[in-house]
């Protein structure tokens, strides 16, 4: 199981220390934990402790150039990042990130080495045979798919309250490795009322969180 903590932009550059702190001080919790912090913490805290291991959320589409505000997925790598996770919804719909866009990124990733954590989500609730096409049609633009870790969040669960029915994810997490030979995690609500039900699933090979893995104590359930 691999465990992928997404802190979003919920803490600060100091907050995030805090937690990270936290963290380093329980080996068992570093073992198959992914932090993926902001940016800007990434370094300090690949210096504190070497081990951990480290995702972007997000890199540029291109290694050099005149991208104000962008990262390129070198610099990620000559930091010690390992993971980065891309086109997650949040990108998709408030950057208006393309599948050409997301794609060009997967490509930079993979030939730095770095493990792309692939976000793909059906919009609204839909049924397994209308899910069917809408992932043939997002990976149909996506190179590389048996190289990254899919990561299934149907965008309605992300961020939510809403308590998805385990037999459906599990479903549809049956459904995408029937197509892609590869790691599929679930993110969208997992918290540790619920984890234990997600562990029961079989196809799955772990979780990308949100809101629930920038609480330590949360955090420390969830991945025990
Ligand atoms: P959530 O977010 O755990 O807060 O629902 C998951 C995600 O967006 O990756």
């Amino acid at each position: 199981m691999i465990y992928i903590a997404n802190w979003k932009m919920y803490l600060s550059f100091k907050q995030e220390l805090d937690l990270f702190n936290k963290i380093a001080k329980e080996n068992a919790m570093l073992k198959n934990l992914v932090v993926c912090p902001s940016f800007i913490s990434l370094k300090t805290i690949n210096d504190l402790c070497p081990q951990i291991c480290l995702g972007a959320q997000n890199c540029a589409d291109e290694n050099f150039g005149a991208l104000t505000g962008e990262v390129s997925p070198k610099s990620l790598r000559e930091i010690g990042v390992q993971y980065c996770i891309v086109g997650h919804n949040e990108r998709r719909s408030y950057f208006n990130e393309s599948i050409n866009k997301i794609n060009k990124k997967i490509n930079l990733l993979i030939d730095l080495n770095i493990k792309p954590i692939v976000c793909i989500g059906e919009p609204e609730q839909i049924s397994l045979s209308e899910f069917e096409e809408f992932i043939k049609n997002e990976i149909a633009g996506l190179s590389h798919m048996d190289q990254v870790i899919i990561a299934y969040e149907p965008v309605w669960a992300i961020g939510s309250d809403i308590e998805p029915s385990f037999k459906d994810i599990g479903n549809r997490i049956s459904l995408i490795k029937s197509m892609i030979n590869t790691k599929v995690i679930y993110g969208g609500n997992v918290k540790s009322s619920n984890i234990e039900n997600f562990k029961l699933l079989p196809q799955l090979d772990g979780f990308l969180i949100g809101r629930s893995s920038t609480d330590f104590e949360e955090l420390k359930k969830i991945v025990k």
